[in-house]
Formats: structure tokens, sequence, C-alpha cells
């Protein structure tokens, strides 16, 4: 079982998180290897069993390299490989998205394309908090991404 963790980030929040579940999926007996979303070249469904994507959110959407990179996930040999999703957002983003029920995140968005290449979402979209745009993440999101990670570990596993 081997997996890719493939994040964008400006100011290393969203990198942060993506360091911890890489770091967690593998304390938890799953291999992952960890990626800046720009330094991926060529990505084969033969290589990995599983994908984690993170994006900063951005005008209640995924960045452009993240799009960019999803574009590469099309062909059919990632259909039923299972994908989990994650961003960076901000309080009053989260906030208000619930008030009006609204998909203004990364994660959302990422998990709605993936979804729409067949592939099977292991988990809910994790969703870290920052404190304005350059952060820092709020205090406990270090945590609760390991949390979020043992979670996807032990799915994984059965
Ligand atoms: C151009 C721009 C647009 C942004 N739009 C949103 C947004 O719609 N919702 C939100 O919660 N945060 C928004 N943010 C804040 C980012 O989510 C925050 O900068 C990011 O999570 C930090 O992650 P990073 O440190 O990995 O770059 C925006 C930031 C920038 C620079």
């Amino acid at each position: 079982m081997k997996g890719i963790v493939i994040y964008d980030t400006t100011h290393g929040n969203t990198r942060k998180v993506a360091e911890t579940i890489a770091e967690t999926l593998r304390e938890s007996g799953v291999n992952a290897d960890l990626f800046y979303v720009k330094k991926v070249k060529k990505l084969s469904a033969k290589d990995y069993d599983f994908v984690v994507v993170g994006s900063p959110t951005r005008f209640g959407t995924m960045s452009f390299a993240v799009k960019g990179f999803l574009g590469k996930v099309k062909s059919k040999e990632w259909t039923n490989k299972p994908f989990a999703a994650f961003d960076t957002e901000n309080p009053e983003n989260i906030e208000r998205a619930r008030a009006e029920n609204k998909n203004w995140s990364a994660a959302e968005k990422i998990a709605e394309k993936l979804k729409g290449r067949q592939m099977s979402q292991l988990l809910p979209v994790h969703k870290a908090v920052v404190l304005g745009w350059k952060g820092p993440l709020q205090e406990g999101e270090i945590e609760r991404a390991k949390e979020y990670a043992a979670e996807m570990a032990a799915k994984l596993k059965k």
C-alpha cells in the first residue's frame, strides 16, 4: 500500500498540514510520498494506491496549480482508487459557507472533481483553519491533521 500526498502552498500552512498527514500515515504503517504540486511531473496510478490532495482555499476554490494537477488525473486507471482532500481556510469562510450552505472550499471542490473521475472518497474533506491570509494555523490544527491521517490509515488498512 503506497499513496501520494500532494499539496500547494504560498505561505507554508498547507505544507505543514500535508507534512503532518504524510508523516502520520507512515507512522501508522502506510507508505506515503509527499510532493509540492508543482514538482509532480507525471502521475501514474501504477505507482500509487491512493491520493491525498490539499490546497489553500482561494476565492472559494482550489489554487490554479492544484486545478492544473487534477487535469492530469484523467485516465481510467484511477477509477475506484481511494482519495482524500484537505484545505486551509479562514474561519470566516467556514462560518459563512456553513450559514449559507455553500461549498466554498478548496477541499470540497477537489472532492467533487475526483468523484467525477469515479475515484472513491475515503473520508469527508478536512478543513484546517488558518488565521488571516498568511497564517498561522489555528492552535490544535496539527493535532487535528494527525487524527485525520490516523483515521485515513485505519480505513486504508481495512
Ligand atoms: C488570492 C487569495 C484568495 C483567498 N481566498 C480565500 C477564500 O476564498 N476563503 C478563505 O477561507 N481563504 C482565502 N484566502 C486565504 C487562504 O486560504 C490562505 O492564504 C491560505 O490558506 C494559506 O495557505 P498557505 O500558507 O498554504 O499558502 C485567500 C488568499 C489569497 C492569497
